[in-house]
């Protein structure tokens, strides 16, 4: 296949302080390069014979062309970037306020970012985060060090070549002209697009439905903050017995025998049940406490998620 070229988004002429000249070098240089080294590159690994093509050279070609590619893809989005007032819309500030505790706060961070990349390059990045449902600054040196399943909504770019024509190697004027720059209606039209993207699908277990899982942090939370709450490890004694470890503090109960145990239980206070990773033995304990008339819950992620928040263990049994 054949990567196209994309028109650029921003008109050179009406951008502020930064020249026509720049921008139009930028463009047929850099994201034309980029875009012709993608094209060369794709061309011969679709000619190559990957039976027998040593892996040093497909290596090459597939590191290098995830660079070109990387680079074609921040580079349209650095011209869609510009041509704005700078003046952010108030849309757009409400969700950086949300994510970052205040639009002033946003900006000294991005702005500061790019700072600190003069005399060295890559890329600021506002990025969607589909997983946590908010937007983060990051770097991406190299073109490649993208995060994963994030969209990135507005590019800065601190490679040389975007700012010497104008700036010479004043890195700092360079950025706050770009700041000036923005394009704030198209950057939220940005926003708005990605934050439909959604993060991966979430667990479901449907037999479970109608109770309510509880994440390992919240459960921390509560045994912090004193809060009355009785948690017990129901893990199958067959589990207990491999894994010979249990969360500090906690009481382990053995879940076929849920009868002989369920008398030393309050009603009166809540009850959050776990196993080893959250699925059948936790919820199917939780659903038979509920039946027995228990406010009872059971921890998303079990024993194991305990551990993978750095919960302390005891031995055990
Ligand atoms: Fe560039």
């Amino acid at each position: 296949m054949r990567y196209q070229l994309k028109q650029i988004q921003c008109r050179p002429w009406m951008l502020n302080g930064l020249s026509p000249k720049l921008i139009e070098s930028h463009y047929e240089n850099n994201y034309g390069g980029a875009m012709r080294r993608l094209n060369a590159i794709t061309e011969q690994l679709e000619a190559m014979d990957f039976e027998k093509a040593p892996g040093h050279v497909l290596n090459g070609l597939k590191r290098e062309q995830l660079v070109a590619l990387n680079s074609t893809l921040l580079h349209e989005l650095y011209f869609a970037s510009l041509g704005g007032d700078g003046k952010p819309v108030k849309d757009m500030s409400e969700v950086l306020a949300r994510d970052f505790g205040s639009l002033d706060r946003w900006r000294a961070e991005f702005r500061a970012m790019g700072y600190a990349l003069g005399g060295g390059s890559g890329w600021v990045l506002l990025t969607w985060l589909p997983r946590d449902g908010r937007l983060i600054n990051q770097y991406a040196a190299e073109h490649t060090q993208a995060v994963a399943s994030g969209v990135p909504i507005l590019a800065l770019d601190m490679y040389e070549h975007s700012y010497h024509m104008d700036f010479g190697a004043n890195a700092r004027a360079y950025v706050d002209t770009f700041m000036r720059n923005i394009d704030w209606p198209a950057l939220f039209q940005r926003y708005d697009d990605a934050a439909k993207v959604p993060g991966l699908r979430p667990l479901v277990q449907p037999e479970f439905g109608e109770v309510k899982g509880v994440a390992v942090e919240e459960v921390k939370a509560m045994l912090a903050s004193g809060q009355k709450v009785q948690v017990i490890d129901v893990r199958p004694r067959h589990f207990v017995s491999r894994q010979q470890d249990i969360a500090d503090g906690i009481e382990w109960r053995d879940p076929e025998q849920l009868d002989k145990w369920v008398g030393e239980l309050s009603k009166s206070e809540p009850v959050v049940v776990y196993c080893a990773y959250g699925f059948h033995v936790g919820c199917g304990t939780a659903v038979k406490l509920r039946e027995l008339g228990f406010d009872a819950r059971y921890m998303n992620s079990g024993h194991s998620g305990w551990k993978a928040t750095g919960g302390p263990v005891r031995m055990f049994p």
